[in-house]
């Protein structure tokens, strides 16, 4: 599968079970490791048990999930960068309904990565995917991924009453919803 195009210093790689080489889990499980508090209140998976077996079998096992790496344009030796992760989830066939989740290792955040990355796996999910909705389900307290939404065009459209279930507790999460021509005016895929 192709890399997605973010801007000029990054790119989303598909995740293709079993077809990357040893380092890049290296190169994710650092990431993770060193982004630990800052993404376990958010991500359940992200515990002080998250190895580098973890984070190989991220990248080797099959998953239903579409699986995409943000990495560096930056290689240092052979693998790049991990940056974050970006997942979409297929939550309704007929109705070609999905949802989108990430997370930024946190020595990267606050550059735009979150909203960049979010609107280019969004892109990919309208274009090469065929969805017509996207959904973020996101606990009511943690604004940073409220505001990547609103960034990419998401309109929050209600409040599920403990719908999340975070290390702190059984958590209400806001509902926003992508259409594809909501996305359009946020955002526009990099020129050739
Ligand atoms: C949410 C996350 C992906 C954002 O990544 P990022 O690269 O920093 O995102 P951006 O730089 O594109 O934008 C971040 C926005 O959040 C805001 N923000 C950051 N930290 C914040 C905080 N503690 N409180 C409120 N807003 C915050 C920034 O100001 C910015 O908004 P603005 O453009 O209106 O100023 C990252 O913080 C993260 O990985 N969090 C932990 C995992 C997580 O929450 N995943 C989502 C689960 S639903």
């Amino acid at each position: 599968m192709e890399p997605v195009a973010v801007d000029g210093a990054c790119y989303l790689l598909p995740v293709e079970a079993g077809r990357h080489a040893p380092a890049l889990a290296a190169r994710l499980f650092d990431a993770v490791h060193q982004s630990q508090a800052h993404l376990a209140p958010w991500l359940p998976w992200c515990t002080s048990a998250y190895d580098l077996a973890a984070a190989q079998a991220y990248l080797e096992e099959p998953s239903p999930e579409r699986r995409f790496l943000l990495l560096s344009r930056e290689a240092e030796d052979a693998a790049p960068w991990v940056l974050g992760a970006f997942g979409l989830l297929l939550e309704d066939g007929h109705d070609r309904a999905w949802k989108l989740g990430y997370w930024i290792r946190e020595d990267a955040t606050g550059r735009g990565l979150g909203r960049r990355g979010a609107a280019a796996a969004a892109h990919y999910a309208f274009t090469v995917l065929g969805a017509l909705r996207l959904t973020l389900l996101i606990a009511v307290h943690n604004r940073a991924s409220q505001r990547v939404a609103e960034a990419i065009g998401a309109e929050r459209e209600g409040c599920l009453h403990q719908r999340l279930r975070l290390p702190s507790g059984q958590t209400d999460a806001y509902v926003y919803g992508l259409l594809p021509e909501a996305l359009a005016p946020a955002w526009g895929p990099p020129g050739p």
